[in-house]
């Protein structure tokens, strides 16, 4: 299929079948399906899915092959969500996508941040470097081991690299917010590129890291999103649209959005708000 033609293919909306739901802590929940587009997506690429009757929300891509099964891991956080994790083996949902660019895939010595449901775009990106990276260092973060989501597929993934735990109550790994392993980590280790994904304000911390040892970064970004493909304006951060100039973004990109970027994003009217 031609790229403009799989671009229309990718917006059209496809009905599809739950194949497995997996429960993977207490709020959160592995949803797989068909759908021969997205089987073509790369890591950081997200899909909209719709739940008949309630909303189509966005969501990234934890795994795609080429038998046609893909993947999403969902937060339970309202409405939308909620409704989802209701649904069983064999119910109907919608799909559109795959939607955005991807992170590049870089060889050599690879470190990634994950933090919460950030973490399933990096898994699908890890799965991809696993044989072209010398190193692949993990560090995850969330508020508490129930939380902590992927570490034993990532400890498959990983190759002659560690991976780093933290809570925020201690309950597992070192009692911390992710960022903090991180600043002995790079005073110690040298990288070619550093993967991040997770809240925003963990993501600047991040990137300001990045600068200070002269690692090239990508973060994937998320924000309110309806269309997806660049003509509603929800997504708006600085002179970007996340959903079709990111999700993935570059350092150089990110220094561009500093007034926004950890620091604010917009609400369903539009207005910009303080992140949590
Ligand atoms: C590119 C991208 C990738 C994402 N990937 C994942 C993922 O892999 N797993 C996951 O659990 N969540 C992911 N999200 C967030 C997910 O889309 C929201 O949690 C979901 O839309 C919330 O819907 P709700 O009705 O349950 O909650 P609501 O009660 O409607 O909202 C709860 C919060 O979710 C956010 N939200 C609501 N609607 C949207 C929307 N249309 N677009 C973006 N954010 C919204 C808002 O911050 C809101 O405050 C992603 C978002 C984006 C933009
Ligand atoms: S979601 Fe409509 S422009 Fe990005």
């Amino acid at each position: 299929m031609k790229l403009s033609a799989y671009r229309i293919a990718a917006n059209q909306l496809r009905t599809t079948r739950i194949l497995s739901v997996k429960t993977e802590s207490p709020t959160v929940k592995t949803f797989t399906f068909k759908d021969k587009v997205c089987a073509r997506a790369k890591p950081g690429q997200f899909l909209m899915l719709w739940i008949p009757g309630v909303d189509e929300i966005p969501l990234s891509i934890l795994d795609a092959n080429e038998d046609g099964a893909v993947s999403v891991a969902v937060k339970k956080v309202g409405e939308a969500t909620q409704a989802l994790h209701n649904k069983k083996t064999g119910e109907t949902i919608g799909i559109r996508g795959p939607f955005g660019n991807s992170f590049t895939l870089k060889r050599g010595r690879i470190l990634m941040v994950g933090g919460g449901t950030g973490t399933a775009p990096l898994l699908f990106l890890a799965k991809k470097l696993a044989s072209k990276a010398t190193k692949l260092v993990f560090v995850i973060g969330a508020k508490t081991k129930e939380e902590l989501l992927f570490i034993d597929k990532l400890e498959e993934v990983r190759s002659e690299g560690n991976l780093v735990a933290t809570t925020e109550d201690g309950s597992y790994g070192i009692k911390c917010l992710a960022t903090t392993p991180l600043e002995s980590l790079l005073a110690k280790e040298k990288f070619d590129m550093i993967y991040t994904c997770g809240p925003e304000q963990m993501m600047r911390k991040v990137l300001d890291l990045a600068e200070k040892h002269g690692i090239t970064l990508e973060a994937s970004l998320e924000r309110l999103m309806r269309c997806a493909i660049g003509l509603c304006g929800s997504c708006v951060v600085g002179k970007y649209r996340v959903c079709r100039d990111g999700p993935v973004f570059t350092a150089q990109q990110l220094r561009e959005v500093k007034d926004e970027f950890g620091i604010s994003k917009r609400d369903f009217n539009g207005k910009r708000i303080p992140l949590e």
